[in-house]
């Protein structure tokens, strides 16, 4: 028997969940990507594949990688609604874990977390979130966790806790991090080891999806219908000519596809270096955090080519947050199990 509640650490993004846990002593994560639909689906065609269909109330969900009527999730109502419960449940189902009671840390964007105003804590926002995540939910012919204890902590800035921690800084130091997520953009300045944050910011219209969408117009028109996720399997995998061929069925479109992409990279990340330019023009040191940080990189060590090494990105970005949170709090979990 187990001494204690497993707990885990989940990055509840609009686009992917990122669920981090201990286990035997090592930190495992899982990306669970959201793609839900109304009604459910039928078990009768798929004896190998398991059938996630789920009930909030008198509504009906279902799994659904690759539905075109997959539900939006890239709106920040989606914190406090049915979708949101839906995509932590079915993340914790991925973790292989034997469903149970559980203890949760989730996050919530940081604007959303941080009054912008005064950067104080949001406790109205964070209390919805945590009423949302202790709602009733079942799954069809399956078994799900019970989540008893829920704990909000902000997006982004906590990606970097053990980074801070093991950089030398001073009280001084001003720390951007730079969170570059499915389809938001996400900033704020830490000051010292944490001892303060100074200014929060948010961007809706910034966020990997732009370089997503162009993907799949560009795909289209090379007869390749994809879905999200395969058009985010291409823009990851671009290098990858076996892959690239793999996707385009139209060989001679092939190079034409690739320079979309490239171009529309480029444009996200002038999007994001002039937006962080006008957050703050000189931070000490810059973290990148997030799905979409690898393709950024290079705008963002152009636009502050003084900081040079003090550029880091954060090693597994998209995970990252999940992962910090899981290890800063992994303390706590061993304490408890006592
Ligand atoms: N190595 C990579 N190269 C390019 N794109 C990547 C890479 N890894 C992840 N992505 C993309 O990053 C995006 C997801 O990032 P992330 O999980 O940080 O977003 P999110 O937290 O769901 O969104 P948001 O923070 O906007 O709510 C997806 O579009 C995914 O395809
Ligand atoms: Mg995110």
């Amino acid at each position: 028997m187990q001494a204690s509640m497993t707990k885990f650490a989940i990055d509840d993004g609009s686009t992917n969940v990122k669920i981090s846990w201990i286990d035997n002593g090592e930190v495992r994560s899982v990306t669970s990507p959201n793609s839900f639909r109304k009604d459910w689906k039928s078990a009768a065609l798929l004896n190998d594949r398991k059938v996630f269909n789920y009930q909030i109330a008198s509504t009906k969900y279902t799994y659904d990688a690759t539905s075109d009527k997959a539900l939006s999730t890239t709106h920040v109502a989606f914190q406090y609604d049915d979708l949101n419960l839906l995509s932590v449940h079915h993340a914790l189902l991925q973790t292989g874990v034997k469903p149970g009671p559980v203890s949760i840390l989730v996050t919530l964007p940081i604007t959303e977390y941080y009054r912008a105003d005064d950067c104080q804590k949001n406790e109205e926002n964070i209390a919805r979130k945590k009423a949302n995540l202790m709602r009733e939910i079942s799954l069809n012919k399956g078994e799900l966790f019970t989540i008893v204890d829920v704990e909000v902590l902000p997006e982004s800035l906590p990606a970097v806790l053990t980074t801070l921690m093991d950089s030398g800084v001073n009280e001084f130091t001003k720390s951007l991090v730079i969170d570059c997520g499915g389809t938001t953009l996400d900033m704020g300045v830490i000051i010292g080891e944490f001892d303060d944050v100074s200014a929060v910011y948010g961007n809706a219209e910034i966020g990997v999806s732009m370089v997503t969408n162009a993907a799949r117009k560009a795909l289209s028109a090379a007869d390749s219908d994809a879905s999200y996720l395969v058009a985010n399997e291409l823009i990851k995998r671009r290098h990858n000519r076996e892959f690239v061929e793999e996707v385009i069925n139209d060989i001679s479109k092939v190079d034409w596809v690739l320079e979309r992409i490239e171009d529309k990279i480029t444009e996200l990340g002038a999007a994001v270096a002039y937006e962080a330019k006008t957050f703050m023009r000189n931070p000490n040191r810059i973290y990148l955090v997030g799905g979409g940080a690898m393709l950024i990189e290079t705008a963002i060590r152009n636009a502050y080519p003084s900081l040079g090494d003090k550029i880091v990105m954060i090693k597994a970005p998209q995970e990252a947050l999940s992962r910090e949170i899981c290890c800063y709090h992994a303390a706590d979990t061993q304490a408890e199990a006592v």
